[in-house]
């Protein structure tokens, strides 16, 4: 049985395979609409959520599966006080795959040692978040025809953002040797991920203030939102909550071919007019999160494509 907890459970190949796939299903999805006949997926979002719950939601449902759980704790037992490994032992009696969000780093690690069916980390807190690297990943090779080989620069709260903890390592992982960081001081990546970047992938950094400083020299541009939740205090937050904002100007020294990505939800980091840019790809790339989360059902069930011989 595999979960999927952090980007480095799955090999380089078995990523990319995941990738082909997704951009297969995204090809023709009515395809593998019966692959997950009589199957349920676990949905159990401790924290907010919109496009990764209702993109797995989606996938499962497009796969011919079911899907029950929560998106509010609180309708819960966890409410009465329920440990999350009791929580998590009876799921297997209910379902056959458990996606999960939770706020605390390292919850769904800690759940899949009692679980005994797969479990998928949808964002633990600051620290991770691998289905939204799939979701990137396929962004990236539908529109740049490869996953490795661009120049990519980080821009936002890469301090507590886990869509760039899990990317960067994992982009880093299939040999891109340099990045762009943008953000205020106090938003920094941090050292600790720094430093096994520069170590384990011999990756150079380059830290910089101002989204202008790199825009005419990247390929993706990779924006986040300031993650208001993991601030200790609101004047921290107030003080940097406008640091940064990409608009329509901003964009016109930009490669004609370059892509803006953004997980999304967007707060005020990117002009509205920026939408209709034809480099602004981030409504695409939540669509794509359904057809690479649908590869990724199947292949934690082993059905469809992934069905064992
Ligand atoms: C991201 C998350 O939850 O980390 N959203 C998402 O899954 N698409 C990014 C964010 O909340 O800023």
């Amino acid at each position: 049985m595999r979960h999927l907890i952090e980007p480095e459970d799955f090999s380089l190949e078995e990523i990319e395979e995941l990738v082909d796939t997704g951009l297969k299903m995204y090809a023709d999805p009515k395809a593998y609409n019966k692959a997950c006949e009589n199957k349920i997926l676990a949905s159990l979002f401790f924290e907010p959520s919109t496009r990764t719950k209702f993109s797995f939601d989606s996938a499962m449902m497009r796969l011919g599966g079911n899907v029950i759980g929560f998106s509010d704790a609180d309708t819960s037992s966890a409410k009465k006080g329920e440990s999350l490994a009791d929580t998590i032992r009876v799921m297997g009696y209910y379902a056959d795959l458990i996606v999960m969000r939770h706020p605390k780093e390292g919850a769904p690690k800690l759940a899949s040692q009692y679980s005994s069916i797969p479990v998928v980390n949808a964002g633990d807190g600051g620290h991770q978040h691998p289905t939204q690297t799939l979701t990137d990943l396929i962004t990236i090779k539908k529109y740049k025809g490869t996953i490795s080989g661009h120049t990519v620069a980080f821009c936002g709260d890469l301090k507590y953002g886990r869509t760039v903890h899990s990317l960067i390592r994992t982009l880093a992982r299939f040999g891109t040797k340099k990045f762009m960081l943008v953000s205020p001081e106090e938003l920094k990546l941090p050292s600790t991920l720094k430093r096994q970047l520069v170590d384990k992938y011999g990756v150079e950094l380059v830290e910089v203030p101002y989204i202008e400083d790199v825009i005419d020299s990247i390929d993706i541009l990779y924006m986040t939102r300031i993650q208001k939740e993991r601030f200790f205090n609101e004047a921290d937050y107030l003080k940097l909550k406008n640091s940064f904002k990409l608009t329509r100007e901003k964009l016109k020294t930009a490669k004609s071919d370059m892509i803006v990505m953004h997980p999304l939800p967007r707060v005020n980091e990117i002009a509205y007019d920026v939408d209709d840019d034809p480099r602004a790809v981030y409504f695409e790339q939540s669509e794509m999160g359904v057809y690479v989360r649908m590869a990724l059902i199947a292949k934690l069930l082993e059905v469809g494509p992934y069905v064992r011989s």
